[in-house]
This record gives structure tokens, sequence and C-alpha cells, in this order.
């Protein structure tokens, strides 16, 4: 039976009053991104509990995310690291890139809290050689996803992760309709079949596609 929309978000309320509460940064964040007309697609604070908790379960300590709109998912991130940790923001839209540099001012995270502005399909190349990386995050234009999961796993250290957000696109990949529905049911299912990754859909929010990168060999 498929949970009744009302419950699954009582639970997720639940698991934020416990384990995710939003302090004056983050809250404000989201009062930037309104003020911006920024759409209201960040993650929700129980899906930056699990990459904290991701990030924390491999002592992760350098950070690529792809897609940073205003920097919500960004500023979680960077506090799942420890204090020498390094997270690098791609980010298409200039407007974008601008409020995310204002968030990390805001949130103090100056000097270790890096913007790459410009499209993910060119910037990525480009932070190569700061690699090997700890976890990849990936939550942008989704037929491009491919290309920055496989850049992703040529740059992860062993045992480092990469995620997707939005793996179940809100249940389309059940009965996929658009281009963009398609495109993320087909990453699932290439991830699925790799034996070079440990891979699984982890059921929180939307769904996060996590794989681990397994040792050669
Ligand atoms: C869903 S939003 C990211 C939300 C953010 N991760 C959060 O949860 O706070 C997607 C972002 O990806 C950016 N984007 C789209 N295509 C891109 C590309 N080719 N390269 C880099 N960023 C891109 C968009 O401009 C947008 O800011």
């Amino acid at each position: 039976m498929l949970p009744a929309p009302d419950l699954r978000d009582a639970l997720d309320a639940y698991v934020n009053e416990l384990f995710a509460p939003e302090d004056d940064v983050l809250k404000e964040i989201q009062a930037r991104a309104d003020a911006n007309d920024l759409p209201s697609i960040s993650i929700k604070p129980f899906e930056g509990r699990l990459l904290q908790f991701l990030l924390q379960s491999i002592g992760a300590k350098k950070v690529v995310e792809v897609g940073g709109l205003a920097g919500y998912s960004a500023v979680w991130l960077a506090r799942g690291l420890p204090a020498d940790g390094q997270i690098y923001v791609v980010e298409k839209s200039s407007k974008h890139a601008g409020i995310v540099r204002e968030t990390f001012e805001k949130a103090g995270l100056t000097g270790r809290a890096h913007v790459l502005e410009g499209d993910a399909l060119i910037m990525l190349s480009k932070l190569t050689p700061h690699g090997p990386f700890d976890f990849v995050f990936i939550d942008a234009d989704k037929q491009s996803s491919p290309h920055y999961f496989d850049w992703a796993v040529r740059n992860l250290r062993d045992g480092g992760i990469v995620a997707i957000h939005n793996a179940y696109r809100h249940g389309t990949v059940l009965d996929p309709q658009t281009a963009d529905d398609y495109a993320v049911n087909d990453i699932n299912r290439a991830v699925a079949a790799r034996s070079d990754l440990f891979a699984t859909i982890v059921g929180v929010g939307d769904g996060l596609l996590a794989a681990i990168k397994r040792p050669a060999g």
C-alpha cells in the first residue's frame, strides 16, 4: 500500500523535529530564495540530515555538489564535514551562484565553501585536479546526470559515495512520461547494473540514489 501523503508528511515532520531542526541560518536561506523568486525545490531538512549521515559514515572531508540554487543543501553538506572540510558547488545560473556565495558568507563558511559558476558539463573538469573526492551530490538538470555521475565515479576515492536527488521523481519512475522521467529511470537502472558500485535508493523524501565506489580488482 502506498503511504498516505498526510502520514508521510507527519513522519517527515517528526524526523525534522527530532533530528533536523532548522536554525536561523537555514531559515534565512529559504527566505532569501523566496525573496529572489527562486523555485521551492531545495532538499528538505530530513534529507539534509541524511546527507550528513552519509558524510559522517565515511569520514568525508571533500565534497562536490552539482546544482546549488540558493545554497540550502550545500550548507547541510558543509555542516556534515569536519572543520577542515571543503565543499565545491557547481552552479550554472549566475543569479543562483551569487545567492549561494551570499549564503556561504552568512553561514560563516567562507574559505571552505567554494562556488564554481558555469555549466557542470564544463566546470567539473576544472575540479578534477582538486580530487579525489569523498562525496558527490548531484541535484541539477536530470538529463545530464549520467555525465555528472560518470565524472563523480572517476573522481571519487575508493569507498566514496555519489548520490543523486529525486531518484523517485515523485513516483514517475514507475511510469515515465517525460524526457526527465526517462532520464531518472535510466540512470537508476544503469547504476543498479554496475558491479563497480554498491548502490541502492534510499526511500527518504523523493528518493536518494546512493552508490559507494568499490575498490578496483
Ligand atoms: C534543484 S536545484 C538545486 C537545489 C539545491 N541542491 C538544494 O537542495 O538547495 C537545481 C540547480 O541546478 C542548477 N543547474 C541546472 N543545470 C545545471 C548545469 N548544467 N550545471 C550546473 N548547474 C545546473 C540550476 O540552476 C539550479 O540552481
